[in-house]
């Protein structure tokens, strides 16, 4: 006994010593999961036509260093160091710090040790932990909390993969791709979220998948955007679980071709605790899928449980609140498809609207589905299956499952997106100023019409404010630093600010 326990010993100290060998520090040898071999099954399946897909977008271009990161480093000195093709090694500890990567082909991974994480902690004074821009980024096994506006949000990077990250109690958005294409979101775990856990926006050929989205106003939110799947995740006790929709205003006018199949969405009754004026304020607790004026959407083989106000909300934008029209946008959810779904207890303490339409179709009971509004050329099958609401007259699906399609993902990863320097500040503006501040009403930030009167001729008063804006008025919040756009953009998007008129 004593002897085997001293060998044991004896073997643990060596191998500590292989591993630990001339630091303390030095890196453990990491796997990666979305890289490499697959599985090739008990059998040789050669002669079989199926072939497995991996999810890797992110190619590297070249095979670059690892710089370790430890506690007490700073994450930024080692993006600084790192040129494309690199990997950054977070070691566990806690790091207060926004990480900014401009460049591209950069991965970004936590080391996880006996569940210990590498935690990038804003300590409720940073506003965001991870921001790119790079294209082929790859950021995973991170844990973020306490930040308050962003978890990780990427500007125009395309080929992204963001998985296997802990994302609890942190701001306005959990994961924010925006104006990519060709990325990847999964198996990242997302709560407390004020506005959405998982923001898709203005981005294309997206797969949103196993990830575990709670407590938060949204879950995941496919906004303006196209050519997305959003499957096999677990969305619970949020205000509204999945959202595919259009904001009107934004410079990228549709959201079509999404398909939102094999998810649990269960009691999404969360108190809506969204920022007053917001889109997402605007949506009732207890949604379970809500579809507004998103085209070519497909639900499919859902279990769509508990939600009290309806598992399926269908609205075009004239009966959505908090929404202004955009005569550049459709506002009608055209093309929406439900084809196969479990739904359970759904619309068991609906709004009045439904309640009366239910009167309207003489139907007695709790709205499974609730269609308001426009909504041109929908199919349903099965629907006897369902308490409806609105959609008496929807055709029969000619089709049903989506089987053929396994991915909108592409390939070859797609080139950088060139923004025209003459864009930048629209982008800026449209993508990022206009979720705070409109032309003549108040929201989050003042109205764009007193800034005007404020920086008549001074553009360049407001791009060093919106660097480090201090706080000027009592009855509004401070206003979160844009020190991660360039100088540059920062005078472009001020200046496309001095010249709205509307
Ligand atoms: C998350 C919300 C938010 C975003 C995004 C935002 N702002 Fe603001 N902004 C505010 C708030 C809140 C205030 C009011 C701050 C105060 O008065 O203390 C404000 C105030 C301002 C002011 C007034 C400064 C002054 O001297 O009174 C300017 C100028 C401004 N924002 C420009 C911008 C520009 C340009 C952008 C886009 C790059 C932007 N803001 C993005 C929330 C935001």
């Amino acid at each position: 006994m004593n002897k085997i326990i001293a060998a044991v010993v004896v073997i643990g100290a060596f191998a500590g010593g292989l591993y630990f060998g001339t630091s303390q520090n030095s890196a453990p040898v990491i796997t990666n999961s979305s890289e490499g071999a697959s599985y090739g099954g008990g059998f040789d399946k050669a002669n079989q036509a199926a072939t497995v897909k991996k999810s890797a977008v992110a190619k590297r271009t070249v095979a670059g260093e690892t710089h370790v990161v430890n506690d007490g480093d700073k994450i930024m000195d080692a993006v600084k160091k790192a040129k494309p093709g690199d990997t950054i090694q977070i070691m566990p500890g806690t790091y207060h710090e926004t990480v900014y990567i401009d460049k591209d082909d950069i991965r970004i991974t936590g080391v996880i040790k006996e569940g210990k994480y590498a935690t990038l902690d804003g300590q409720r004074k940073l506003n965001d932990a991870i921001l790119y821009s790079g294209n082929n980024i790859v950021i995973e096994n991170m844990r973020i909390t306490k930040y308050k506006g962003n978890g990780i949000m990427g500007q125009a990077g395309n080929n992204f993969e963001i998985r296997n990250n802990i994302i609890v109690d942190t701001g306005v958005y959990g994961i924010f791709p925006q104006l990519g294409q060709n990325g990847i979101v999964e198996y990242n775990v997302i709560s407390g979220i004020e506005d959405a856990a998982i923001y898709v926006g203005m981005s294309d050929n997206i797969h949103v998948a196993h990830n575990d989205v709670f407590d938060s106003v949204a879950g995941i939110e496919i906004e303006n955007s196209r050519h997305a799947i959003v499957e096999n995740n677990y969305v619970h006790n949020n205000t509204g679980g999945i959202l595919a929709f259009i904001t009107p205003g934004l410079p990228i006018k549709t959201t079509f071709d999404v398909i939102i199949r094999n998810n649990f969405i269960d009691n999404n009754n969360h108190k809506n605790f969204a920022a007053p004026g917001s889109t997402v304020a605007g949506i009732p607790a207890g949604t379970g899928i809500l579809i507004m004026a998103a085209d070519d959407v497909i639900v499919e083989d859902n279990i769509i449980s508990n939600n009290k106000t309806a598992g399926i909300l269908i609205t075009d934008h004239d009966n959505a609140p908090n929404t202004t029209i955009d005569p550049e946008s459709d506002p009608a959810p055209d093309r929406v498809m439900i084809l196969n779904n479990i739904m359970l207890n759904n619309g068991y303490d609906t709004i009045d609207e439904a309640k009366a339409l239910l009167l309207t179709e003489f139907k007695q009971g709790n709205p499974d589905i609730l269609r308001v509004g426009v909504s041109r050329d929908s199919c349903i099958i099965n629907r006897h299956r369902y308490v409806t609401v609105g959609v008496n007259n929807w055709k029969e699906c000619t089709f049903t499952n989506t089987n053929a399609i396994d991915s909108y993902i592409l390939d070859e990863p797609v080139p950088p997106r060139d923004i025209d320097p003459s864009e930048r500040g629209k982008v800026v503006y449209m993508g990022i100023c206009a979720g705070c501040h409109t032309y003549t009403g108040r929201m989050i930030g003042p109205p764009v019409q007193i800034i005007q009167a404020l920086y008549m001729d001074n553009p360049q008063g407001i791009a060093d404010y919106i660097e480090a804006p201090t706080k000027k008025r009592d009855d509004y919040p401070e206003m979160p630093p844009q020190n991660y756009l360039d100088a540059e953009t920062r005078l472009a998007a001020a200046k496309y600010m001095l010249g709205r008129k509307n």
